[in-house]
């Protein structure tokens, strides 16, 4: 079976309906038809600052999160990035093909640093990348299903696959980025030209999957809209209507077409109400089920156990072969 590999970091309290569109629902998609690992990013929460005691937390409430979304660990291997050292290890023989100016190009870094300066922010920042590319190579991915915000990193890890199986023979899959053009980029609500993210300054646009139903509904009441009355999908002239018109369709499957329909001659405000009570009712009960998961670490703690069982197997598989091929001397 095909592969397919991602994961989210454990950087929030919570996970918001940006990670659940653009990624967290293609992963449930996907995990029939291929051999899913889905896991925890813990090495790269830590490229910046960040409380040890937090990021423990922040651990298990993404793991819960993502079982919340439905990934299945009957079917897929979940896990936790730092259970698996081979990240680590693949990640230092990939920095030897890395180009300082190819790192120096991702867009990621450059915003992210910029926040700062780029002296204050760490190496492990710069080279995180490089990681995310062994994240993946690591298991022969054939597809990678993110936001559009990552587009960029695995085309840095296509890049790399290459440049490593022309010097040292066919070692990696090329991977492909999956991305899904209408949930590709959901947008701040009170922002609708930026995209939705936890690092936004203000959360008033951003609804987390750990919202109360209230506060859901209100983010929606008061979210953005565009100049003039008509409910219409423009995401140039109509960026915050659009943004909910495909959040709208992202949630109840249907078509961006039949909703704009179903709400002719209403007004913007009957569309927020409308898709307050669906994200309400549906944030309500992801946060319940979080909730509950998270109750029972044991549970998650054997769940985790298991999905690191199954990622070592390949992992080691394939950083053996990476050794052989870079010419290390492998013992007896
Ligand atoms: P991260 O943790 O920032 O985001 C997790 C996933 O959510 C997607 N996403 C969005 N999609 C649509 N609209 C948005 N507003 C939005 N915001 C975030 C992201 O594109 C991502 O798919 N580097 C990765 C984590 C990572 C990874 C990997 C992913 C580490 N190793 C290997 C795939 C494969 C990151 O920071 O995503």
């Amino acid at each position: 079976r095909p592969r397919v590999l991602s994961g989210a970091q454990p950087t929030a309290d919570s996970y918001h309906l940006g990670n659940y569109f653009g990624a967290f629902k293609q992963w449930v998609a996907l995990q029939d038809e291929f051999e899913a690992f889905y896991f925890v990013p813990d090495l790269h929460a830590i490229t910046v600052e960040y409380d040890p005691a937090l990021l423990r937390e922040r651990t298990y409430i993404a793991a819960a999160q993502f079982l919340a979304a439905g990934v299945d660990p009957e079917r897929s291997a979940l896990f936790v990035q730092s259970h698996v050292p081979e990240h680590a290890q693949l990640a230092w023989v990939l920095g030897g093909i890395t180009g300082y100016g190819e790192a120096s190009r991702m867009t990621q870094f450059k915003d992210k640093s910029a926040k700062g300066g780029q002296d204050v922010s760490s190496v492990g920042l710069f080279t995180y990348p490089i990681l995310m590319a062994a994240d993946i190579l690591l298991y022969q991915a054939d597809k990678v299903p993110v936001g559009e915000d990552q587009r960029q990193h695995v085309e840095l890890t296509r890049n790399l696959a290459q440049r490593f199986n022309h010097r040292f023979g066919e070692t990696f899959t090329v991977p492909e980025a999956h991305i899904v053009k209408a949930t590709a980029k959901i947008y701040d609500l009170q922002d609708p030209t930026k995209k939705m993210s936890g690092s936004n300054q203000s959360h008033a646009g951003v609804v987390d999957l750990t919202d109360t139903p209230k506060q859901v509904a209100k983010k929606l009441r008061s979210a953005v809209t565009d100049s003039g009355t008509e409910i219409s999908f423009d995401p140039v002239e109509k960026p915050g209507i659009s943004n909910l018109l495909s959040i709208y369709s992202a949630l109840t499957g249907e078509s961006v077409e039949a909703i704009v329909t179903e709400f002719e001659g209403r007004q913007y405000g009957h569309l927020k109400v409308a898709l307050g009570d669906l994200l309400a009712e549906f944030v309500g009960a992801f946060g319940d089920r979080t909730r509950e998961l998270l109750d029972d670490r044991g549970e998650l703690d054997r769940v985790l156990a298991r999905g690191a069982e199954q990622a070592s197997e390949v992992a080691s598989t394939t950083l053996d072969l990476v050794y052989e091929r870079s010419g290390f001397v492998r013992g007896i």
